[in-house]
């Protein structure tokens, strides 16, 4: 399923996606210095925000940022103008098929909306150099479980049943396991993947609500129209907050990989 994002909410609201970045590209680039020369792609890049921390490891290097939502490529472009090192398209990455081959792919909080991870590893794979490394993080197991549950309830309340008839879920929670079966079989070895856990509290209930309808639910209000969203989203905001401080239970997918040397 494909929907749009609102990226100028996103730009605003994906603090901890920043945050998450940040930590990924720490560690992984502590194992594996970039001398800063590096040809890098960025895999559902977004606004940019975790593209900017990217360039700020490759002065002399270049940066492919693809995404495949108009909205985010035009915002991704507007923030990268002017700086030589960055190329921004729109594409999707189930059919990415590029000329150049890459040292270094980054992706952050995308592949849980990639419904074929095999197909999506398998063009990853060929889109590296030999030796080159997949850095990734994503939705994993378990992720948002709550924020799904209370979803699920409001789907069948009477008032929105009929929308979500024949409704599938845009999310694709992988686990470690078949995460490294799924690397390997692309042709990816020194393959790690794990999870860890990311619960991300918010002051009120009326924050977890933009953020949710921003961040979180976009495949859901797809199915419905303009009139509808705003009261789905307050209705799963208020389970979620129900009893409580709101929070939402992200778990995360992390994965490192490299392309065989020749
Ligand atoms: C939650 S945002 C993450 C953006 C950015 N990496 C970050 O961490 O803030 C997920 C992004 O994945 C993109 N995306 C989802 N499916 C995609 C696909 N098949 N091909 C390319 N981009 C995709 C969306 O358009 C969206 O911009």
């Amino acid at each position: 399923m494909t929907f749009e994002w609102d990226a100028d909410e996103y730009e605003v609201l994906a603090a901890p996606h920043v945050g998450w970045g940040a930590g990924l590209l720490g560690g992984a680039l502590g194992r594996w210095p970039l001398v800063g020369d590096e040809a890098a792609m960025d895999a559902g890049c977004g606004t940019g925000r975790v593209t900017e921390l990217l360039l700020e490891r490759l002065a002399r290097g270049t940066v492919l940022a693809v995404d495949q939502s108009a909205a985010m490529v035009e915002a991704a472009r507007a923030r990268f103008d002017g700086d030589g090192r960055v190329r921004v398209e729109r594409r999707d990455l189930l059919e990415l098929d590029v000329e150049e081959q890459f040292d270094l792919i980054l992706s952050t909080a995308t592949f849980h909306w990639i419904p074929d991870h095999d197909r999506l590893f398998r063009r990853l794979a060929r889109a590296l150099k030999p030796g080159g490394r997949l850095v990734a993080q994503c939705g994993g197991a378990g992720n948002v479980a709550r924020v799904e549950a209370a979803a699920e309830a409001v789907m069948r309340d009477s008032r929105w049943r009929a929308r979500f008839a024949g409704w599938e879920s845009p999310w694709n929670f992988a686990g470690p396991g078949q995460t490294e079966e799924r690397l390997e079989a692309a042709g990816f070895e020194k393959v790690e993947v794990w999870l860890h856990e990311e619960p991300t509290p918010f002051g009120s209930v009326d924050e977890l609500a933009r953020y949710l309808g921003t961040v979180v639910l976009g495949g859901h209000l797809a199915a419905l129209p303009a009139a509808e969203k705003e009261p789905f989203v307050a209705a799963v905001a208020g389970r979620l907050a129900a009893g409580g401080q709101p929070v939402v239970d992200y778990v995360r997918l992390n994965i490192l990989a490299r392309r065989p040397a020749a």
